[in-house]
């Protein structure tokens, strides 16, 4: 099974695989400062606590291993301060991957996700057999929207879904970047 970079460097911000309970005291606390702000839309938010988050680390490195989820801490000028993930669920056919993404509030309105999805996009179509890559939030979430639209994503479908967080619609927007709409773009020809 093919993995992403272990790390991915960008400047200021660096991308880098958890590093198990060595990272539980800086996660858990990003957590606890950010849940106001992802509880809305996130449905794990409601069970954390720092055992799931421990739980969370201590499973990082067998989904890791098994391709399942490539979750990397989002380090920004040394410090985490937030999650992005190149994930596969059951459902997803074997050429699509989805990435998601969560910043603490004090890391937002900087580019922080837009430039961390762009580099899992780079990763995620340097693994073979990987044709599209998707983006999944609520139609209500406007900034979580915002950064598929940024990098090219096109509205690839609305769906029904369980409300799960406190804000959800029973809706979720699907948006996809096929292999070939980000060669295009990398190329510069739209
Ligand atoms: C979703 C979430 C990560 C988006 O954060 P964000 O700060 O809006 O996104 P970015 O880090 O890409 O920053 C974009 C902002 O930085 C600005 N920006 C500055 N430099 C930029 C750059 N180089 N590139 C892109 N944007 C830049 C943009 O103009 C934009 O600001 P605006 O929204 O005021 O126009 C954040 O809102 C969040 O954590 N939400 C809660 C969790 C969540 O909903 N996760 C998604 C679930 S599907």
């Amino acid at each position: 099974m093919e993995s992403p970079p272990p790390a991915i460097s960008l400047d200021d911000l660096v991308l880098r695989r958890f590093d198990g309970e060595a990272d539980l005291p800086e996660l858990f606390q990003v957590i606890e400062e950010s849940l106001e702000h992802l509880r809305p839309w996130m449905p794990w938010v409601a069970e954390h606590s720092r055992a799931t988050t421990a739980d969370f680390l201590a499973r990082h490195a067998e989904r890791w291993a098994d391709g399942a989820d490539f979750s990397y801490a989002v380090v920004l000028d040394g410090a985490i301060v937030g999650v992005c993930s190149l994930f596969r669920r059951e459902e997803t056919p074997d050429g699509g991957r989805e990435i998601g993404y969560w910043l603490h509030p004090a890391a937002t309105g900087r580019g922080v996700a837009t430039r961390a999805v762009r580099a899992l996009v780079a990763a995620a179509f340097r693994l073979p057999g990987v044709d599209h890559v998707e983006v999944v939030h609520d139609p209500a979430n406007r900034a979580s929207g915002a950064v598929p639209a940024r990098l090219g994503f096109t509205e690839h479908l609305r769906r029904p879904a369980e409300r799960l967080a406190p804000a959800e619609t029973g809706e979720e927007q699907v948006w996809r970047l096929t292999r070939r709409q980000a060669e295009r773009t990398a190329r510069g020809d739209g």
